[in-house]
């Protein structure tokens, strides 16, 4: 895994096709956790070799400040997956952090790719190990071997759902991925695939991250989308416009008032555990023990992951 961005947020996560030199040059402005730069479904057929060299010149040339930085390749069932990596993991240098796999269905797969990686390290000059990856569930054989996927490599940093290819791979009667999938009552499909990825990645200290939403003008609806996924836990959202990534860095991160509230938990909980020799306390109305403690301290893991700091008492 890439040391560098595995403790990165990744709140909002900017999707940029890589056949356009326009948007490839303006994703960097926006203000999004982490970018990847595709060589999947964003370009044509009849792009994507050209594609390759336009990303490799953008993650040379462009300053993509500390974000994470990530190249969706093409899936194993392509002609253009081994001619992705070696291309643009060969010529990136070590900016590069991430490859994404799209419609990952086995951990076969991503041992696969491991190996080709460690190659493609070796060959130019990168530690090997540098380049982390992302993997996107979004069939239902993916979905049915998660828990082996999410095992299947050290370098796998998130776990990605993708709801536009797996509404195909299941069937589901919808023409886009709105709010739908997120909110739809009263026996909710989606509630079961949100929460096994779920409990596939955070089983193996994986990020996890809710995939694209396409009504990209609408970004009340996506709030609300993006409100259901963090509910569950997931850490972060894709976002296809600038706009929507201002959006998920707001939901995403805990409010204010949650991260001061759990530094005050720690607080109370060390003086309370240290010096009083209590494991289970009062603070106001709730009761505190070592669980408060753990969930508090997820909330102020992931606040000062996002630059929050705590207020002045
Ligand atoms: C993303 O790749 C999706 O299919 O939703
Ligand atoms: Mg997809």
């Amino acid at each position: 895994m890439s040391q560098r961005s595995k403790h990165l947020p990744r709140r909002s996560c900017l999707s940029t096709p890589g056949s356009s030199d326009r948007f490839l040059a303006k994703a960097p402005t926006a203000k999004a956790d982490f970018s990847f730069l595709d060589l999947e479904d964003a370009v044509a057929p009849n792009e994507k070799v050209a594609a390759r060299a336009k990303v490799v010149n953008a993650i040379r040339t462009l300053d993509w400040d500390d974000r994470v930085l990530c190249v969706r390749v093409n899936a194993w069932d392509t002609v253009w997956t081994y001619g992705d990596v070696i291309e643009v993991v060969g010529n990136a240098g070590t900016r590069l952090d991430e490859i994404m796999m799209p419609k990952v269905q086995s951990a076969a797969e991503v041992v696969a790719m491991d190996l080709l990686l460690t190659q493609v390290e070796k060959n130019s000059g990168l530690p090997v190990g540098h380049i982390g990856l992302e993997c996107q569930i979004e069939t239902a054989q993916g979905l049915i071997n998660v828990e082996e996927i999410c095992a299947a490599s050290p370098r796998i940093e998130s776990i990605v759902f993708g709801p536009a290819d797996f509404a195909a791979s299941i069937g589901m009667p919808v023409t886009t991925i709105d709010e739908t999938i997120h909110t739809a009552q009263p026996s909710n499909p989606f509630s079961y695939v949100f929460a096994k990825i779920l409990m596939a990645g955070r089983a193996n200290g994986l990020h996890v991250i809710d995939g694209p939403f396409l009504k990209v003008r609408d970004l009340d609806a996506l709030r609300l989308a993006a409100g259901v996924s963090a509910s569950y836990g997931y850490d972060g959202k894709w976002a296809l416009t600038p706009d929507q990534a201002l959006v998920l860095n707001e939901v995403y991160s805990p409010s204010q008032d949650m991260f001061d509230k759990s530094f005050d938990i720690l607080d109370i909980y060390k003086v309370a555990t240290e010096q009083d020799g209590t494991g289970a306390l009062m603070m106001g109305d709730e009761m505190i023990d070592e669980a408060s403690a753990k969930i508090a301290q997820s909330f102020v893991t992931r606040g000062e992951r996002s630059g929050m700091k705590r207020s002045p008492k």
